[in-house]
């Protein structure tokens, strides 16, 4: 979709940025947080903030799941208040509960392994694969009991999991399969959208995905039962509280101007040491980091919401056009410099979130490139933002290579306020200090 312009682009950027020249490029280095909030994105936030009857209910949210499904070429979208709650929802709709397996590859995220217990199932740790941090099927082959019900699969970083292999593996064990598609928003397998393979998929907009919402998840199906299930547990959540809606609202603006070059140096510094005390809501609660179950988890998305989400939407193609112009500068640096860079399945086409790398020592790889971008957090545990991996029942030592990728990974942002030449900078600096 998104292939050829990109790489004449590409090309057309020449080796300008492939001389990696520091000096020129350091203004706008500091505009490296932020993520894919336009100012029309504001804009439209900014209405439904001084319309506070239209802030939490409204016609925005069909209309919204109706151009999800659209862009994904999905008959179902039913929107929540986060993925996590999708899952939920889609596992419960699925009779998912006490007594049965989901399998899950690591690394991931602890809310999705709590999405599974607070159904009353298990989850079961699989490790990942060294080339694209996606599921090892030889290792979830190890761990298929007479419990086995789901194998969820997560698409990492936006890597489509090798999808031939795996539907098979689901086949032969009879298995359901939900595709996690958080990180995967516009990625392809065989020509298809990530999240047209399963009987469903998950989708998250939350702040640092592919797009944003500040906060917000998506169910996706072509199962006209299970839509109609899961659109029923979608009735029965909770609307958020009208002021939680305007703080998202107001997030995703206040975000968008400390991201701007000339006062994210200053509010990068104010942001950090805010650090727990930031008055914004953050994505995951300190009962969630515990394992526990958050008194109002089961919540729908707002309004005002749906109407960024439109609006991100209407941009989705140069969106994701713009993050594999990214990407391949990325590659285009550092291929040959003794790196592990992700390699994808033969048929998928990747949409990456953010890219991956994987360095020997991490925290002087932080440190070198602090001054000009925030590095992704994911994946600093195998379970990320856990307390500790053990809380959702992992047993250290199980999955060896998603703990070793939880130490040596570090990924660098794709979004729309990293040009070339800032892309072509961040691998310049991360090769120096390699090579120091
Ligand atoms: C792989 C993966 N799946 C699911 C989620 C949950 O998404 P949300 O924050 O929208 O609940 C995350 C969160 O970062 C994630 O990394």
């Amino acid at each position: 979709m998104h292939g050829s312009s990109a790489k004449s682009r590409l090309a057309a950027l020449g080796a300008s940025f492939t001389q990696g020249n520091l000096a020129f490029h350091l203004p706008r280095c500091w505009a490296m947080l932020g993520g894919t909030t336009r100012w029309s994105d504001c804009v439209e936030a900014l209405r439904y903030l001084m319309r506070p009857t239209q802030l939490v209910q409204g016609a925005k949210i069909e209309e919204y799941e109706q151009a999800f499904a659209r862009t994904l070429g999905a008959k179902y979208a039913i929107s929540f208040g986060s993925a996590r709650v999708a899952l939920y929802e889609l596992l419960r709709a699925l009779g998912i509960g006490e007594g049965a397996d989901v399998l899950l590859s690591l690394p991931s995220h602890i809310v999705v392994a709590n999405a599974i217990r607070y159904t009353g199932a298990r989850p079961v740790y699989v490790d990942c694969r060294w080339e694209d941090y996606n599921i090892d099927l030889a290792d979830a082959e190890r761990r298929i009991t007479p419990r086995s019900r789901v194998l969820l699969l997560q698409h990492t970083f936006g890597i489509p999991v090798d999808m031939d292999a795996a539907l098979l593996f689901a086949r032969r064990h009879n298995l359901l399969v939900i595709e996690d598609c958080v990180h995967a928003l516009g990625a392809r397998y065989d020509g298809r959208q990530a999240g047209m393979f399963g009987h469903a998929a998950i989708f998250s907009t939350e702040e640092t995905k592919t797009i944003s919402t500040v906060m917000g998840g998506m169910a996706v199906t072509n199962d006209p039962t299970l839509a109609s299930r899961t659109r029923a547990f979608q009735a029965s959540c909770s609307w958020p509280r009208r002021w939680l809606s305007a703080q998202y609202l107001m997030k995703l603006v206040v975000y968008y101007l400390l991201t701007q070059p000339h006062v994210h140096r200053f509010a990068r510094i104010a942001h950090e040491r805010l650090g727990r005390r930031n008055p914004l809501p953050g994505p995951t609660t300190l009962e969630e980091r515990k394992g526990h179950r958050p008194m109002d988890y089961e919540r729908r998305l707002s309004n005002g919401q749906a109407a960024v989400g439109l609006c991100q939407l209407s941009n989705l193609d140069q969106n994701l056009e713009h993050r594999e112009l990214v990407a391949n500068v990325y590659q285009a640096h550092l291929s040959g410099c003794g790196l592990r860079l992700p390699q994808a399945p033969a048929k998928a086409e990747p949409a990456f979130v953010r890219y991956p790398v994987w360095v020997e020592d991490r925290p002087k790889v932080i440190r070198a490139l602090a001054r000009h971008a925030v590095l992704g957090t994911w994946f600093t545990s195998v379970l990320e933002e856990a307390e500790s991996p053990d809380v959702a029942g992992y047993e250290p030592g199980s999955c060896p290579r998603a703990e070793q990728a939880a130490q040596h990974l570090i990924n660098l942002p794709t979004h729309s306020r990293i040009g070339a030449r800032d892309a072509g900078m961040l691998a310049t600096v991360l090769m120096r200090a390699l090579s120091s």
